[in-house]
């Protein structure tokens, strides 16, 4: 297949983009891209691709932009059931962190998911799966963290794995087993700690070896945060799981610093999430190491909150900084990468193209999969949007509505309607 007459053709290419090289879309003009099977094979100017492969079935972009599929490398996509009645409580004046010591919060999804059967938490997760993929979400990675229980936890991983079968948009399982202390351990969250480290990892270990089809470990992630997981705890649940060789991310100062970053550059984590009370510290430390700055601007704003990443202090800093939704019932109910960029420019001071490059070479590389997708550059696997506008940057300057025509998933062709 030929896609050609692209306005612009994002290539994105030359890996991931740090500090001042955040932003280098390398666009060809009248772009085209020829893709056989899986992949991509050729990249040039529609008139001499045309040329070449005259006897290619072609595709018309019809002087839209093509661009790399949006990578989300941190989304909480599993769980069952919605907590709207938070919503109007925290609009009524109770603060997420209220909610949670009272027993809400992530408590309350726990509940529902652990009650829901696993053809029901498969529905509801598939439509939000869906509506990702509509909006240009080829590859999204999911975390476990609402059962806190073996069991639960399992549920969630095999919804995600099965999910990722089923559906054309990638999906990278991360096991959070520490996103909150379950009521049964309320009293002795370290036996909670020590049956993380003892029980889940190995069992989540067994289980992911067993039904993953490339035998890839999981993510094992951290809810590091005041009311969730200790610096400490948090240290000996990690280090616990990179002994085990599970890759480890953390969530580290949504609310409060805990010191998270620094473990995170310590253990060599491939991404810490949120930073928004990350210290200048910090910050140069992320910015030296190899551990991806993942923002997450839905969560601010799903919160009503005007705090948001120091993102241009982490660029300034050499940091690799990339974007993700945080998809979840409790701070972000969005999973709409185009949505989150517009937020990243207006609350963040991103310009649209380093928005783009942190929504997909970069986000790419905070799940360590920079040499398979993110960029259109030849032998990557074929994974395309097709906008249906011209020029780039309406991209994060039009929000709330879907710019997204045609996605191309491993070289298959998807329209908008037809899914
Ligand atoms: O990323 N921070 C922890 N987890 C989610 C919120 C989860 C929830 O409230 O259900 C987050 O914001
Ligand atoms: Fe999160």
């Amino acid at each position: 297949m030929l896609i050609h007459s692209a306005s612009q053709l994002l290539t994105l290419d030359g890996g991931p983009q740090r500090g001042s090289h955040l932003g280098s879309l390398n666009i060809i003009p009248n772009g085209a891209v020829l893709i056989r099977e899986e992949k991509i094979v050729d990249i040039g100017t529609s008139n001499e691709m045309l040329l070449k492969y005259s006897k290619e079935q072609p595709l018309d972009a019809n002087q839209n932009v093509v661009l790399p599929g949006f990578i989300d490398p941190h989304t909480h996509l599993v769980w069952a059931g919605d907590r709207a009645e938070e919503f109007e409580m925290r609009l009524q004046g109770k603060s997420y962190l209220d909610i949670m010591a009272a027993g809400g919060g992530i408590q309350s999804t726990v509940k529902a998911t652990r009650a829901a059967d696993f053809d029901t938490l498969i529905y509801q997760t598939e439509k939000r799966a869906l509506n990702m993929f509509f909006h240009g979400t080829t590859t999204a990675e999911a975390k476990s963290g609402y059962g806190l229980d073996i069991k639960t936890e399992l549920k969630q991983m095999d919804v995600a794995f099965t999910l990722n079968e089923k559906i054309p948009m990638d999906i990278f399982p991360t096991f959070l087993g520490a996103h909150a202390i379950p009521s049964e351990y309320q009293f002795n969250p370290d036996e909670y700690v020590r049956i993380i480290c003892k029980k889940m990892l190995p069992s989540v270990k067994d289980f992911s070896l067993r039904i993953s089809p490339n035998r890839i470990l999981p993510f094992v992630d951290v809810f590091c945060e005041k009311g969730a997981f200790s610096l400490l705890q948090s240290r000996i649940i990690l280090e616990r799981a990179k002994a085990l060789g599970f890759p480890i991310k953390i969530h580290a100062d949504e609310f409060e610093n805990l010191g998270g970053v620094s473990l995170a550059v310590e253990l060599g984590a491939i991404s810490a999430d949120h930073l928004v009370k990350t210290s200048r510290v910090d910050i140069s430390a992320l910015g030296e190491s190899t551990t991806v700055a993942v923002s997450l601007p839905c969560t601010p704003f799903g919160l009503g909150e005007s705090e948001y990443s120091p993102a241009k202090n982490m660029i300034a800093a050499n940091c690799l900084f990339a974007l993700a939704s945080d998809l979840n019932p409790g701070t972000a109910w969005c999973g709409n990468m185009q949505f989150v960029m517009a937020l990243a420019c207006r609350f963040m001071g991103l310009t649209p193209a380093q928005a783009i490059a942190a929504s997909t070479i970069n986000s790419a590389a905070a799940i360590g999969q920079q040499n398979k997708i993110g960029s259109i550059e030849i032998g990557k696997q074929a994974d395309l949007i097709i906008l249906s506008v011209a020029d780039y940057r309406q991209l994060a300057y039009q929000f709330g509505i879907n710019l997204v025509e045609t996605i191309i998933k491993k070289g298959k062709v998807y329209k908008k309607q037809s899914l």
